[in-house]
């Protein structure tokens, strides 16, 4: 098994390429099931969007500000598995010089970008496809990913050294959305009734983070394909710094796909499915998916905030109760990944295949 992973399995093509072609109509490989495509005709109320919380209102004077804004997290964390977090502490011209070196990066010449083509041994690097099964559906993007940390995995040698400010950036905005990492998973403690840090320690005292920037190239046949297949994600949570003006995420609600309309400055931020296992389900790592147009291209950067990778995960024993079973059987981070690489993204069928028999 560990053979597989060493390499893919057929040429890597770079949408970017496919993209920049010229071509009127999209191979097969990137064609969804109709099902699967992305409906501009679902009738959803347009001015629907995900919650929007100040951070800020969390430490206010006011015990009855703080009250309605924990209650609005949890509502947010248990109803919809993600939410926009504005005034939270990061620098905003900071994400926007980081997201548009991500930008430059992208559009420098392939042949560049290419000494840093990734394997599915560690995915760091550049990369066009997730998942290493022969002939799998293919997204319409392509990605640069790294660790940040442990430090044990952090190597700047593989991140891009042009253009020249990227590594330093990429340093900077990684500490920053760490830092808010930390206190949105003591905030998830509290609202889930818990000791202040009792997620950090259920993560294993210590956490391991990483970047995907995400480029989506424009595509001549968007009704057609999805950027990212529907998927949740595996980690911990996620800080996604979306594109400010090209809009494109789209989350499942109600079984709905809905729109997020980004807010500037803001962080869309979500559960993954370690804090849904941990949290016995009461937190939802909901399935979300990515749109791409013929217009503009997009370029997202998710950071995502995980357990240390070989701490046992399970539903913390106070979220345990005779009314509500631990709905998850123990597993590590680093064996639940390996479900995802080879399979790549789909829906959520990995956590609901952790379920303990009843
Ligand atoms: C992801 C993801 C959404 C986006 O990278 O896991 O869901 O808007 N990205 O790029
Ligand atoms: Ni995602």
């Amino acid at each position: 098994m560990m053979n597989c992973l060493q390499m893919w399995p057929e040429p890597v093509v770079r949408v970017q390429h496919l993209s920049d072609s010229g071509i009127r109509v999209i191979p097969e490989r990137y064609v969804k099931k109709p099902s699967e495509r992305p409906s501009i005709s679902e009738p959803v109320d347009k001015e629907i969007n995900i919650p929007v919380i100040d951070l800020q209102n969390l430490y206010s004077d006011e015990e009855s500000l703080r009250q309605e804004t924990s209650s609005l997290i949890y509502d947010a964390c248990s109803k919809w598995g993600f939410f926009q977090v504005v005034n939270h502490g990061v620098s905003h011209q900071l994400m926007a010089a980081t997201r548009e070196v991500w930008r430059q990066f992208f559009q420098l010449p392939l042949e560049l970008k290419q000494q840093y083509a990734n394997s599915p041994a560690t995915y760091e690097g550049y990369g066009s496809r997730l998942g290493v099964e022969k002939g799998i559906s293919l997204d319409w993007s392509d990605y640069f990913f790294l660790h940040y940390l442990p430090m044990s995995l952090r190597d700047q040698t593989k991140w891009p050294s042009v253009p020249d400010s990227c590594r330093e950036l990429v340093a900077k905005y990684s500490e920053e959305v760490v830092k808010l990492g930390g206190k949105l998973m003591k905030i998830f403690s509290v609202t889930l009734g818990l000791r202040e840090n009792h997620l950090e320690q259920a993560f294993g005292g210590e956490i391991g983070a990483c970047l995907r920037a995400n480029y989506y190239p424009k595509c001549p046949q968007p009704d057609l394909t999805l950027g990212i297949s529907s998927h949740s994600d595996p980690g911990g949570m996620t800080l996604l710094l979306p594109d400010e003006c090209v809009p494109g995420l789209q989350v499942r609600h109600a079984n709905n796909w809905i729109t997020v309309k980004p807010v500037p400055n803001a962080f869309i931020v979500n559960i993954g499915d370690q804090i849904q296992v941990l949290s016995n389900a009461t937190y939802k790592s909901v399935e979300h998916r990515v749109m791409v147009n013929s217009e503009k291209e997009r370029v997202s950067l998710a950071f995502f905030y995980n357990p240390k990778s070989d701490v046992l995960i399970k539903p913390v024993e106070e979220l345990v109760t005779e009314d509500k079973p631990a709905l998850y059987s123990p597993m590590t981070y680093d064996e639940y990944r390996v479900h995802i690489r080879i399979r790549g993204p789909c829906g959520k069928s990995q956590v609901e295949s952790l379920k303990s028999p009843k």
